[in-house]
C-alpha cells in the first residue's frame, strides 16, 4: 500500500472506531508503518473522528517528528512495539470502555486477564495479552516495560487507561482492538459464572491454523 492509501485507510479506519464508540473526545492514538521505512500517526490531542490525511503526523525510522501536525504524545508506546516486534505493521491504542474496566479490575491475573472464551479474540490477539503497570499518559518511562512485554505479547492492557494493540497491518490491529473490546465485554459479563473456555488445545489449534 501506498502512504497515501495508507493515510486514507487511517483516516476511514479512525472515524470507524470513533463512530462506534471504540473512542470518545481526544481519546486514543493509531501508528502504522510507511512503505519508506517510516510511520504515520495520530497528531496530539486530535479526535479519531475528525482526522485530516495531509495533517497525519509523519515520523522518520527513527521516530523524529517529520511532517505534519505535533504527534501523539504516546509515540514511545508505539515504538515499544515496533522495536519488540518485527512483525508489527501498526500499533492502536484506545480507551475502549470495557477493557479500560478490566485493566482497573484488582482481583484479575496480570499475566493474562482474559480468557480464551472465543475463537476469534485468541486469532486476533493471541494467547497472552499481559496488564502493564500504570503510567502517566504520554511518560517516556513505560517504554522499556511495554518493550518487554511486547516480545511476548501482541497486546497489552495499561493499567487504569486502557489496550495498546500491534498487528502485521492496519486492519488487523484495529480488528484485534475491536475483538479485545468485545472479548472484555464477555469476559465482565460472564464473570462470577465459571464459563467454560476453549481449551489448551483448541487454542494451540487456532494459532497453528491462523498463526
Ligand atoms: P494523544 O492525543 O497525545 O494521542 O493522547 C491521547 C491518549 O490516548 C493518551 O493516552
Amino acid at each position: 500500500m501506498t502512504e497515501t492509501q495508507l493515510r486514507d485507510l487511517l483516516v476511514k479506519m479512525a472515524d470507524s472506531l470513533f463512530a462506534r464508540g471504540f473512542s470518545v473526545g481526544s481519546a486514543g492514538n493509531i501508528s502504522v508503518r510507511t512503505p519508506d521505512g517510516g510511520y504515520l500517526i495520530t497528531p496530539t490531542n486530535s479526535s479519531l473522528g475528525w482526522l485530516d490525511a495531509a495533517r497525519i503526523s509523519k515520523l522518520d525510522a527513527d521516530f523524529r517528528h517529520v511532517d505534519g501536525d505535533k504527534p501523539s504524545k504516546e509515540v514511545v508506546m508505539h515504538r515499544a512495539f515496533y522495536t519488540a516486534r518485527g512483525d508489527a505493521g501498526a500499533v492502536v491504542h484506545l480507551h475502549s470502555t470495557l477493557a479500560t474496566a478490566v485493566s482497573c479490575l484488582p482481583d484479575v491475573d496480570w499475566n493474562n486477564p482474559i480468557p480464551p472464551l472465543t475463537p476469534y479474540f485468541v486469532m486476533r490477539v493471541g494467547r497472552r495479552m499481559p496488564i502493564i503497570a500504570y503510567f502517566r499518559p504520554g511518560n517516556p518511562a513505560m517504554e522499556s516495560t511495554i518493550h518487554a512485554a511486547a516480545k511476548n505479547a501482541r497486546a497489552v492492557l495499561l493499567a487504569n487507561h486502557g489496550p495498546v494493540v500491534s498487528g502485521k497491518t492496519l486492519t488487523d490491529a484495529v480488528y484485534a482492538a475491536e475483538e479485545l473490546e468485545e472479548a472484555a465485554k464477555l469476559f465482565l459479563m460472564l464473570r462470577g459464572s465459571s464459563p467454560r473456555t476453549l481449551t489448551p488445545g483448541q487454542v494451540d489449534d487456532l494459532l497453528e491454523t491462523f498463526g
